[in-house]
Formats: structure tokens, C-alpha cells, sequence
């Protein structure tokens, strides 16, 4: 990571001021975003009457969504309504971004509009950073995704999901498949992981889909699936993200799912209490079998329920009262 993300989203004190990335995040940050997180499940969970904490009330966290999105704008709204902020969500589609305005005038616009947080995701690798250096330093940009760089909440909700269903990561085994080159997702978990101190992570898939720069330690590579899940404890696939890549990269639909498609069989080769992952959207019968996802190994729902948790510990760590 360039120093100067590092210095951005961390003052002075090392306290995270904005979420870019997990490349170079400290330690001792991912695990106080996580144990944060731990405190808010019970503030999440479906018994508790009031679902609402104040730490956020009086705040605006402004969603600015340039991509599409299901689960990330949709958690990240109710998260930040847990914490009593008030949400508003941007609609591109109908903003004035669509009639020339240059992202970072629409940013002063809404920062007029006594904006707190914003929640960026953009097809630009970076833009989430650009709209960090320009903002005052009483607002703060939580990173939704940028192109094909970083993810940092879903990675930090992978985490926390492996934490919580395997604890210790210096033991763990983590396999992650298919299309990693385009996937911000794996790259901040992968930064994480290693981080955390992870020595055993694999990354899986045909060479057009994995980067040549994966030289952080403990990331090995394989090109047979069989060989990369044998003995993982963590399974975590990915979709082929079309939309981010050059025609005729790779094989698609029944001729990828039969090289790279993560099916019974499969995991029968790794860890009998292997988990299994999945960012989504989740195209079935591609990356992975309806038994599969459906089945009793896999927690894909649950990393969505805790990126409840997960959203509400970064916002209420960058912008608490
Ligand atoms: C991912 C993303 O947008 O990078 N989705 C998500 O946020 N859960 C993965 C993807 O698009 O495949």
C-alpha cells in the first residue's frame, strides 16, 4: 500500500479516521474493528426488542453507490440505522452526476449538506481514496468497493465469520476459488488474513484469473481445485465478475463449473468441518452447486447478518460520539 493511504485512514494517534483498505491496516485495528463487532451481534440479534444503539444519533451517513449493489448498500443502511444515524442513499441514477457533475463537486455538495460518513462504491480503483484526501477532516469515507482493488467491510465480515466459527487464524487453512484477478473481495481478505496471521492461504483457479503478484507469505497457488481444498478449514468461491474483465478470459457456465464449480465431491476433500463462503451474488451451478450453498457446511447467510455487525463497528469506530 502507497504510505499515503496508510497515514489517510489512520491519524495520528493511530485511530482509523477512514476504511480504504485492509493492505497495511495494523493488527491491533483489525482486531478492535472485530471485537467491536463482536459487541454489536447482540444488538443485531432477533430477540432483542429495541435493535437501536445512540452512537451514531444526529449523524448523516450519505450511501453514494456507482455500482450496483444487494447486500452491501442494504446492510450498510440498516447498520448505520442501528447506530441511529439518519441514511441517505444517493440515487445515481437520478443525481447530477448523470448531467457532467465531477464526482468530488457532488462530495462538496453533499459535505454542504452536513454529510458525516460516506459510503463509497465505485468502479474506480482509488475513488473511494481521491474523495478522502478532499474531505474535511471531520468526515469520513468508508471504502464500499473500488474497481478491482479492495473491499475492506466484506473482507472484515469474512473475517469476523471465520473468527467466529473456527477462532484462531495462525491455524488456519483458507481456500479461496476461481477469479481472484477482479475480486476485491479476495484481495482484502487475503491482506487480512496475512495480517491476522494466517500462514496457510490458497488461491485457486485458472492462470487468466489470478494475479502474478500475489507475493505476500502464505499465499500459495494452484491450477487443480482437488489439489488447493484438500484439508482447508475455510472454502470461500467467487463469482466470474464479467463485468470487470476482457471478453473470452475464461471458460462460462457448465465448463466452468466442471473444472472450477465447488460441488459435493469437492469438499468432500477438504476438512470434515470445513465452512463455506461466498461474497455474492452467488451464480449458482457456475462456482458452485445448489447443494453446496444450500448445504449444512456452508454459512453464506451468516456472513450477511454479520455484516450488520461489521458495518456498524467501522462507522461507529471512524465517526462515534
Ligand atoms: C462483491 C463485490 O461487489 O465486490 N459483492 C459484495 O459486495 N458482496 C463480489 C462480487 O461482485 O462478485
Amino acid at each position: 500500500m502507497p504510505n499515503h493511504v496508510g497515514e489517510l485512514q489512520l491519524n495520528s494517534n493511530q485511530q482509523l479516521r477512514h476504511l480504504l483498505t485492509l493492505e497495511g491496516l495494523p493488527q491491533e485495528t483489525l482486531l478492535q474493528i472485530l471485537d467491536t463487532a463482536k459487541q454489536f451481534v447482540s444488538v443485531t440479534n432477533p430477540d432483542r426488542e429495541v435493535k437501536k444503539v445512540p452512537l451514531l444519533r444526529g449523524k448523516s451517513v450519505f450511501n453514494l453507490f456507482f455500482e450496483n449493489s444487494t447486500r452491501t448498500r442494504t446492510t450498510f443502511e440498516i447498520a448505520a440505522k442501528r447506530l441511529s444515524a439518519d441514511v441517505i442513499n444517493l440515487d445515481i441514477q437520478t443525481s447530477s452526476t448523470s448531467k457532467g457533475e465531477s464526482l468530488l463537486d457532488t462530495v462538496d455538495n453533499l459535505v454542504a449538506m452536513q454529510a458525516d460518513i460516506f459510503v463509497v462504491r465505485h468502479k474506480t480503483t482509488g475513488a473511494p481514496i481521491e474523495i478522502a484526501k478532499h474531505l474535511p477532516s471531520h468526515v469520513h469515507v468508508i471504502n464500499a468497493g473500488d474497481g478491482t482493488n479492495q473491499h475492506p467491510t466484506q473482507g472484515l465480515l469474512d473475517l469476523f465469520t471465520m473468527r467466529h466459527f473456527k477462532q484462531d487464524f495462525s491455524k488456519l487453512k483458507v481456500a479461496i476459488i476461481g477469479d481472484i484477478i477482479h475480486s476485491r473481495v479476495a484481495k482484502s481478505n487475503i491482506y487480512g488474513l496475512s495480517t491476522l496471521g494466517c500462514k496457510d492461504i490458497r488461491v485457486i483457479g485458472p492462470e487468466s484469473l489470478l494475479p502474478s503478484d500475489l507475493d505476500l507469505q502464505g499465499v500459495r497457488v494452484f491450477h487443480n481445485i482437488a489439489k488447493g481444498i484438500e484439508g482447508a478449514d475455510v472454502v470461500m468461491t467467487l463469482r466470474i465478475q464479467k463485468e470487470r474483465m476482457e471478453q473470452g478470459q475464461v471458460p462460462e457456465g457448465e465448463e466452468y463449473f466442471r473444472e472450477w464449480g465447488l460441488t459435493p465431491e469437492r469438499m468432500a476433500l477438504a476438512d470434515k468441518k470445513a465452512i463455506v463462503m461466498h461474497p455474492g451474488p452467488m451464480n449458482r451451478g457456475t462456482e458452485i452447486a445448489s447443494e453446496v450453498a444450500d448445504g449444512p457446511q456452508s454459512v453464506i447467510l451468516k456472513q450477511v447478518t454479520f455484516g450488520i455487525a461489521v458495518r456498524m463497528a467501522v462507522m461507529s469506530i471512524v465517526a462515534g460520539n
